[in-house]
């Protein structure tokens, strides 16, 4: 399995909290940088020469506000560069404010079956705090127009522990979804970026400071109402119904090969990470003059194992005790020693073959899979 990720760094306004590559003043440059994803991926092509592409995701920044003929040159770009007869799923990131009749049919029409919609909260506060370009008012009418084009695969994104957001408004969040019978709900603990706006406010105390009391309730509440309502949990900010899991999000968690395609997009191929650069005019005029645009870091094979134990311990089915006899025996030994306290603890659970973190581990789930890293 294979997949593309494309980059499209434009948004229409900066949410605080936010620190994706994106840009808010993309008008004079927008058609040249379109045109240099296509040319990237020409340059990528090699790297994927017989394989098929399963999945295509198009995240930002706010892919939704790219027209027609921007899709038409990214799709021609797809088409001549890389395998994508095949392809299953096609994702785009949408803000609520671009979910239009006319938008909905120029995706389907390229091919788009997945949208992941960016609702953040129902709450107009805490849309206004957070400086988000849509209302609630236009987030119920994007989930009402994606039911009414036919696209049945989707996904809305919830932030939680947001400094207005209270356990019962949490609660109203969650339930709303759950009467749209949305498929697919990712849930993010709001954290605190470098170098955004919702860090400058915190600081000054115009923003209260975030509560990780708050956090934890507030991530107790999403499991257990989401838990209760058939949701599973098959990754620890991911949510669907039997038959919605993201398949694309699934291959960063499994370490299967993808492309980054547009600046500040990460790839991951024969044991190397590639990092575009994450700086819209430099991307252009690099790629341009067949310049390097990108760092290449060969993954240490202690490097490979933590992100397998942080990402593998992250999913419901767990870190499999044959994957890591196969993909790293020399660090058995010390794993099965690192878990033991937590196996005792009641964090971590052995079911049949795999390590799995129980609700409790959960809730801190990073800081478990730190613990048996290599360093
Ligand atoms: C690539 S981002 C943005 C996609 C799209 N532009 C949007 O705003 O809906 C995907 C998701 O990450 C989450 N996110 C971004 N910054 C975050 C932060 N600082 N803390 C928690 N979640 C965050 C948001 O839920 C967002 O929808
Ligand atoms: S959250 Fe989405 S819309 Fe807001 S600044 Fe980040 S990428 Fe842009």
């Amino acid at each position: 399995m294979a997949g593309v990720y494309i980059h499209i760094p434009f948004c229409k306004q900066a949410c605080h909290y936010c620190n994706f590559h994106f840009s808010t003043t993309f008008e004079k440059y927008r058609s040249e940088l379109v045109a240099t994803l296509a040319q990237e991926m020409k340059l990528k092509s090699e790297l994927f020469k017989g394989k098929e592409v399963e999945t295509i995701y198009f995240g930002g920044g706010t892919p939704s506000l790219l027209i027609e003929e921007e899709f038409m040159t990214i799709f021609n770009g797809l088409k001549e560069s890389f395998n994508i007869g095949k392809v299953v799923e096609v994702t785009i990131e949408a803000n609520p404010d671009d979910v239009t009749v006319e938008n909905l049919a120029i995706w389907q029409s390229y091919g788009i079956n997945r949208i992941s919609l960016g609702v953040q909260s129902f709450f107009e506060d805490d849309l206004e705090q957070m400086n988000r370009s849509h209302s609630s008012e236009q987030a119920h009418n994007a989930i009402k127009r994606i039911k009414e084009s036919g696209i049945d695969n989707y996904s809305v994104d919830f932030m939680f522990a947001l400094p207005l957001l209270s356990n019962e408004q949490l609660e109203k969040n969650l339930q709303l979804a759950i009467d749209y019978k949305v498929p697919h709900i990712s849930c993010y603990n709001l954290t605190i970026k470098e170098q955004t706006a919702l860090m400058t406010l915190i600081k000054k105390g115009k923003i209260e400071d975030l509560s990780e009391e708050k956090s934890i309730q507030q991530f107790k509440i999403v499991m257990n109402r989401l838990g209760s309502n058939r949701y599973h949990q098959y990754e620890i900010s991911n949510y669907a119904l039997e038959g919605y899991q993201s398949m694309h999000n699934s291959s960063y968690w499994y370490q299967k090969p993808y492309l980054g395609i547009g600046p500040a997009a990460h790839s991951f191929y024969n044991s190397k990470r590639a990092f575009n650069i994450s700086n819209n005019s430099e991307y252009i005029k690099l790629v341009g003059e067949g310049k390097d645009y990108f760092e290449v870091e060969e993954l240490t094979e202690k490097e490979f194992f933590n992100e397998f134990v942080m990402t593998r311990l992250r999913t419901s089915k767990g870190l499999d005790r044959r994957d890591l006899e196969i993909l790293f025996p020399k660090f058995v030994d010390a794993f099965k020693e690192k878990t033991s306290n937590y196996l005792r603890g009641g964090q971590l659970a052995f079911f049949g073959d795999e390590y799995r973190l129980t609700p409790e581990g959960k809730l801190m789930a990073d800081y478990i899979a730190s613990e048996f890293f290599e360093v």
